[in-house]
């Protein structure tokens, strides 16, 4: 991956609101190296990031409006319910988000944050420049006290000058820390602490494990969409990479394995095939059954939340939970002691903020 460059502007709507890009534009655009190794290896495998495309982020939102889909709405349940002390105690001057989407949850934050007064920043970083415009723009209207700086960016790669510091709050939000393998998470937290700085705090979504079958039918739901979702990949890689896939040669499958805690999604070959990738001046092969798996989604316990941000520079100082325990946002502190034990005082799941 290319190094991060320093942002350059793209275009200014308003004094209070810049959407920046990689120097670069292509620097953070992983889609033929991926391409080159995923469909090349046994098992074929692909980043989740390519999912989001500007269709591809239009399905999602349908996807968090589903009935099998319990994560959007429980985690936003949570996030409102929390938010006005969580804010009122923090006070952040900034609010710097990861895969902020459509920025939806967001706006609980930033109605709390509003009714404390003061001005504040909000960054939000994502892949999916159509989204993000439209959404930094929206909150830029709707709350002329915020200046939104919107980062056409890959979370995966360092992001450099985010405001550091006790003022500055990172959500990362939806279970998408899950989408990552254990490694990349690892190394997204850590360089998030070290971008950060001591004292930042970090409001961490992770999705828990529970029935197998309400969390398989969360990604396989009745109406196809999520189907839909994984499918539009395929398109992804036609336009950009000018492949020759036919969608109606592969069908979804979503399955959660209980031994690795993950829900694995996949595209699996009806016959045997070939593909021409134009731009890479290669063809892959697909045995007939034969999947590229398009998505991991990880479950968590408590102990397995907490290790994750633990291992990578954060201090734990809650772990929010309804009283279901179907979704969880866990609040954590950078420590600048990354690498180093140290002794923390984790307060009980569920426990109400003071
Ligand atoms: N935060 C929202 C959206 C979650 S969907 C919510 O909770 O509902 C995941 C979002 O992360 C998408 O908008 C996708 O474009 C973005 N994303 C995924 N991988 C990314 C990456 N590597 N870098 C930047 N954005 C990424
Ligand atoms: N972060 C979401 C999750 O893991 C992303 C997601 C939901 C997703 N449904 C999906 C990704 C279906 C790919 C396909 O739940």
């Amino acid at each position: 991956m290319g190094r991060l460059a320093r942002p350059v502007q793209l275009g200014f709507v308003s004094r209070r609101f810049v959407v920046e890009c990689l120097a670069d534009p292509s620097s953070g655009d992983t889609l033929a190296e991926d391409a080159r190794r995923g469909l090349f290896s046994s098992p074929k495998t692909l980043p989740p990031k390519h999912l989001y495309d500007a269709e591809g982020g239009r399905i999602f939102e349908e996807i968090c409006r589903l009935p099998e889909y319990y994560p959007t709405r429980t985690e936003t349940a949570l996030l409102t319910s929390l938010a006005p002390d969580f804010v009122a105690a923090l006070r952040p001057e900034c609010l710097v988000e990861l895969g902020s989407g459509s920025s939806t949850k967001t706006r609980i934050l930033l109605d709390s944050l509003g009714s404390l007064g003061g001005p504040a920043q909000y960054v939000a970083v994502d892949l999916d420049e159509a989204m993000l415009r439209q959404s930094a723009e929206d909150l830029a209207q709707r709350y002329p006290w915020l200046s939104v700086r919107a980062l056409v960016a890959d979370f995966e790669a360092p992001l450099a000058g985010l405001p550091r510091g006790p003022g500055t709050l990172v959500a990362f939000l939806g279970g998408t820390v899950g989408n990552l393998e254990g490694p990349e998470a690892h190394r997204v937290l850590s360089g998030l602490a070290a971008a950060a700085g001591p004292g930042a705090s970090l409001l961490l979504g992770v999705d828990r494990i529970k029935d197998p079958q309400r969390i398989a039918a969360a990604y396989d739901d009745a109406q196809g969409v999520t189907a839909r979702f994984n499918l539009n990949l395929l398109n992804v890689l036609n336009r950009r990479l000018g492949a020759d896939f036919d969608p109606r040669d592969f069908r979804h499958l979503a399955f959660y394995d209980r031994g690795t805690e993950q829900v694995e999604m996949h595209l699996v070959a009806r016959r045997a095939l070939e593909v021409r990738l134009r731009a890479l001046d290669l063809t892959a092969r697909f045995a007939a059954g034969e999947s590229l798996r398009t998505e991991i989604s990880r479950k968590f316990s408590q102990a397995s939340a907490r290790a994750l941000v633990e291992g990578a520079g954060w201090s734990l100082r809650r772990i929010f939970s309804p009283p279901s325990e179907d979704f969880s946002l866990v609040w954590a502190v950078a420590d600048g002691l990354h690498g180093r034990p140290r002794s923390v005082n984790p307060l009980a799941a569920g426990e109400a903020f003071p």
